[in-house]
């Protein structure tokens, strides 16, 4: 079976490729290079053994799309290729906007064209806004995003829910993350942040190596066991692993089916830096900082549909994600 993975020189791109690769699938990839680097696809060539097909392509450049569509009849296009950075979104909104949407129709439109109407997108807890009910089921309400970012995805959720309501060929699977953190154990593929990072573990990484002095804890008045925000952190190879599971789905189905891919558990800003002192033996000294604005107390997942429905559970602890996240932020960021 032949996947295009989009954005697959991107941090969860890249691990896709390498577990789809390791399940025997044929991956093409396309990407523009603005957040990832040409050296990903000798790494997950390293990993395992194949080079996957790479074309350096734009989601707003439909010729620079067409040739990957002339070239190759696909199974099915997991889309993660987009702009993810929630701040400089609210700066730049037309940009998001332009990128993520506009580009995004792009891209289904020539999969029409071309007749491959199997899409899985990469979508965001971010959807649900301050969530109605925790854990946070699929059936949950969407909510207000408080930024640019956040309604990409949940535009586009609309967007491609529309597509299939006009034509039922269309199978659509629409995958909420929640916080992927951690990296290949190789220690080959990770997250790379540009510039002062805005996450969480990427932050942590930048204080572990010595490049940033301490970390700022946005709020400790929350209503939450220690004060400081909850969320559900989930190791970027598990998350990997799930879509390889709703290639299944969405090759064995029709219409649009939705799931959250995240662990069911919450840990809280100073659990996670308790955890990484713990696992690599290295003090993160913090700060107690006012809260960041548009941040929710809560936010973990119930993850029991994506287990019935896609077979899929999260397998890797908080002990394996501060490991790997640190074996590749030593080797990279060093
Ligand atoms: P990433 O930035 O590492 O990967 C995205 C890739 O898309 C990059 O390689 C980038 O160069 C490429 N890209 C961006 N715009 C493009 C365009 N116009 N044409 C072609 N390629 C383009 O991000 P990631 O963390 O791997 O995220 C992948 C997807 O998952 C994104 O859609 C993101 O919004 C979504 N997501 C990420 C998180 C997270 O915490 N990382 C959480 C929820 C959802
Ligand atoms: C953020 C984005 C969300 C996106 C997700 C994954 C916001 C409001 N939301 O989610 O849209 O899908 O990243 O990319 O930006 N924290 C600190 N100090 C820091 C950084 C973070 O205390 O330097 C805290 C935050 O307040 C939060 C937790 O750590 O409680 C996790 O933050 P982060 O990693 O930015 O993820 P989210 O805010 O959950």
């Amino acid at each position: 079976m032949k996947i295009l993975v989009t954005g697959g020189t991107g941090y969860i791109g890249s691990h896709t490729c390498v577990e789809l690769i390791k399940k025997g699938y044929d991956v093409v990839i396309f990407d523009n290079l603005f957040n990832s680097k040409i050296d990903v696809l000798d790494r997950i060539e390293k990993i395992t053994g194949v080079r996957p097909q790479f074309y350096r392509a734009d989601l707003r450049d439909e010729d620079s799309m067409r040739p990957v569509f002339e070239e190759h009849k696909f199974d099915a296009v997991i889309h993660f290729a987009g702009l993810k950075a929630v701040g400089e979104s609210v700066e730049k909104p037309l940009l998001y906007y332009e990128n993520n949407i506009a580009g995004s129709i792009n891209l289904c439109k020539l999969m029409s064209e071309y007749g491959c109407k199997r899409l899985i997108f990469s979508s965001s807890a971010t959807v649900y806004g301050d969530p109605a009910q925790i854990p946070i089921t699929e059936e949950c309400p969407k909510g207000q995003c408080t930024n640019p970012y956040g309604w990409t995805k949940s535009m586009l959720e609309q967007v491609f829910t529309d597509v299939q309501k006009a034509d039922d060929e269309w199978s659509v699977v629409l995958l909420r993350y929640f916080n992927p953190i951690g990296a290949h154990e190789s220690g080959l593929l990770g997250e790379s942040p540009n510039g002062i990072p805005n996450n969480l573990m990427p932050y942590i990484m930048q204080v572990a190596v010595g490049k940033l002095p301490e970390l700022g804890v946005f709020g400790d008045d929350y209503d939450t066991p220690d004060g400081t925000g909850v969320r559900d952190y989930i190791h970027v190879v598990d998350l990997a692993r799930g879509h390889v599971n709703a290639v299944d789905k969405v090759t064995g189905s029709t219409g649009v089916n939705i799931y959250n891919l995240g662990t069911g558990n919450g840990y809280s800003v100073l659990d996670i830096v308790k955890a990484f002192e713990a696992a690599n033996g290295i003090k993160i000294p913090y700060q107690i900082k006012p809260r960041r604005a548009g941040d929710i107390a809560t936010c973990y997942a119930d993850p029991s549909k994506a287990a019935k429905e896609l077979g899929w559970k999260a397998e890797l602890d908080l002990k394996k994600m501060c490991e790997d996240s640190w074996n590749f932020a030593k080797k990279s960021l060093t």
